[in-house]
């Protein structure tokens, strides 16, 4: 889980590959490197740390003579984060460098016969076997590097995505992909690699996405030759138009990508109805459900398979699937199915979430799900990802990049696309009156501006967070449909603050973790007026008893919990169903301010990545 990006053109390499880095932190931030051919010999700096430590120690000739790079950005697998093992890797002679994200599996027995033959390791990574066995093979069979790779690639078990040149022939890259994503941009006499199209946005629109077990040798005459690296046979490209644009990827005022992205969405949420949703025909139309309605009525259950906070999304779901059309659910953390043996009825869809739509063991639930003959239909934000290539259909959240390592647009527009689901499955099935079919158009339409509103919460939040930022534990309590939120508002401020936070079933409370309560403890409870509201006061009451500190999540105009809370923030009234949508918004504002507040890293939380691409 790393990010990679190389240059080879006519442009100094060094200011496209360092900006490069920068946009693919977000895959990890533990150490950096950088290998430019400044027309005679491969220059390499590489250090522990942030990219803009790499730019610190960069070694001056780098920056300023070359055309043809390669950079790394790490979080760490093999090897702790250090100089040594930061990315770019040179193989023994010196001739080649190589890149690589992912992890190679039989690194271990590859380097005993590499070392029997006479190579030596300066690093503990699975990488530096790699580009050394990509050596071995060069000179022992005299092929060009692209033969070599492929031939190495066919020893290796494991996932990559790995660019490399060699020093003797600087007139080429060779690239090659199984399990972690590799872009190239198509520019006028240059080409872009990349783990995702964001480092060459400015130079060219045109991209070719490397399917798995696709390798290509990228030539500066020539241009791009894809193959398949088991059979050798030719692919001929397709070139995508990008429909990305630089400002949906810069921070636009915002001192965080993570504000940024809680700010952005009504937007975010707008679209992802958007053309989805008619309230005035009371319809909703999505091709991967209408294409597939005859399926999704006959379905027996519905399995969700997702990691991190898209499970949470999975289980704002099942009440929605549960409730409204009536089918079974049950959700399953993607790292947990692969590894079981799971049952797979022939009328059960498997519906994957994902973010990124790179997730390495969501991306094996699915082939898993489907090596059972399952149907499975993807719900990812990235468009052309690898999730969303490998399932059987899907619909996109549509929330635009998501930088920020803590997921909060991609959360709320995840469980919007699920709804709009949901909503149509119970009307095609019959199990939802018109009226409150209609009630929930209405409702969802309004959920933007409804956003809009929790957010005008922010200063309250901010004095309540300079209250509780000091604290080392938190609980967070909702129940029914705003449970999940509760684990979700846990896992928010765990990932940006480091302050231990649990999330329960406010009725849960009372088998454990009530002993934790006593007068330093700060509460968070969902306490919104639709959805089991006398019964979370009662847990209130019971928290109040044992001096814990609430902080409550209530409705637009709450008295009786204002009474008793210690703070209360405010949301707009909705349905109880897309009331997640809502009490959300609080809880990512609190984490993000505490973790501002403490000065922790916001966007690139310790030990964290955005897209995670190992098991
Ligand atoms: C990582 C991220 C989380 C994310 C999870 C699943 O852990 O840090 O924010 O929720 O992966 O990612 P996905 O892209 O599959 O939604």
């Amino acid at each position: 889980m790393c990010g990679i990006v190389g240059y080879i053109g006519h442009r100094e390499a060094y200011p496209i590959i360092l900006k490069g880095l920068k946009r693919l932190e977000y895959r990890g931030y533990d150490s950096a490197g950088i290998a430019i051919y400044d027309g005679n010999t491969i220059k390499l700096s590489k250090t522990k740390g942030k990219v803009e430590d790499l730019e610190k120690c960069v070694l001056d000739e780098i920056s300023t003579n070359g055309k043809l790079g390669i950079g790394h950005t790490r979080w760490a697998t093999h090897g702790v984060p250090n100089n040594v093992n930061s990315h770019p890797h040179y193989s023994n002679s010196g001739d080649l460098v190589i890149i690589h994200n992912g992890i190679i599996e039989n690194y271990e027995s590859l380097k005993k016969e590499l070392v029997k033959r006479g190579y030596s390791f300066h690093s503990e990574t699975d990488t530096e076997v790699l580009i050394n066995l990509i050596e071995d093979v060069r000179n022992n069979e005299n092929v060009k590097l692209g033969k070599a790779v492929q031939i190495a690639l066919n020893q290796v078990v494991g996932a990559y995505a790995i660019a490399v040149f060699d020093k003797t022939k600087p007139d080429e890259i060779v690239v090659a992909r199984l399990g972690s994503p590799l872009a190239i941009g198509i520019g006028d006499k240059e080409f872009f690699i990349a783990s995702d199209a964001t480092p060459f946005l400015e130079y060219t629109k045109n991209a070719i996405y490397l399917e798995d077990e696709e390798m290509a040798v990228v030539r500066l005459e020539k241009g791009i030759k894809i193959r398949k690296i088991k059979d050798d046979s030719l692919v001929d490209p397709y070139i995508q138009e990008l429909q990305l644009n630089l400002e949906q990827i810069e921070k636009g005022g915002y001192e965080h990508f993570m504000l940024k992205e809680i700010y952005e969405q009504p937007n975010a949420i707008l679209d992802t109805f958007r053309g989805r949703l008619s309230v005035e025909q009371a319809i909703i139309k999505m091709a991967g459900i209408e294409d597939n309605m005859k399926r999704f009525l006959n379905a027996d259950r519905i399995i969700i398979v997702a990691c991190g906070t898209s499970w949470h999304a999975g289980l704002v779901a099942e009440y929605i699937f549960e409730d409204l059309a009536r089918i079974p659910v049950e959700v399953e953390y993607a790292s947990e199915f692969r590894y079981r043996n799971p049952v797979i009825k022939e009328n059960d869809i498997v519906i994957a979430i994902s973010q990124s739509g790179e997730t390495a063991d969501t991306l094996a639930a699915i082939k898993l799900a489907k090596s059972k003959g399952a149907f499975v239909f993807g719900v990812c934000n990235v468009v052309g990802s690898s999730i969303a290539r490998a399932t059987n259909a899907g619909a996109y959240t549509h929330a635009g990049p998501e930088i920020g390592v803590a997921s909060t647009k991609a959360f709320t527009t995840q469980i919007t696309v699920l709804s709009l689901i949901a909503l149509r499955l119970s009307r095609a099935k019959g199990t939802i009156s018109s009226t409150d079919y209609r009630m929930h158009l209405i409702e969802l339409e309004m959920i933007p501006k409804k956003v809009e509103n929790a957010l005008k919460s922010d200063e309250n939040i901010k004095a309540i967070a300079a209250i509780y930022k000091e604290a080392s534990n938190c609980l967070y309590l909702g129940r029914g449909y705003n449970f999940p939120v509760a684990l979700e508002g846990a896992l928010k401020l765990k990932e940006i603050s480091y302050i231990h936070a649990e999330g329960y079933p406010a009725a849960e409370m009372k088998h454990g973790p009530i002993a934790l309560i006593d007068e330093n403890m700060p509460i968070v409870v969902i306490a919104t007026k639709k959805g089991h509201y006398e019964k979370v006061v009662s847990n209130i009451q019971e928290i109040k008893s044992r001096k814990g500190k609430i902080i409550a999540i209530v409705t637009e105009g709450d008295e009786t919990v204002k009474s008793i809370a210690d703070h209360t923030i405010e949301v707009p009234e909705t349905l109880e169903s897309l009331s997640p949508l809502l009490t959300t918004i609080p809880l990512q504002l609190l984490s993000y301010y505490i973790a501002v507040m403490l000065g922790k890293n916001v966007d690139q939380p310790r030990n964290l990545a955005k897209s995670v691409t190992v098991e």
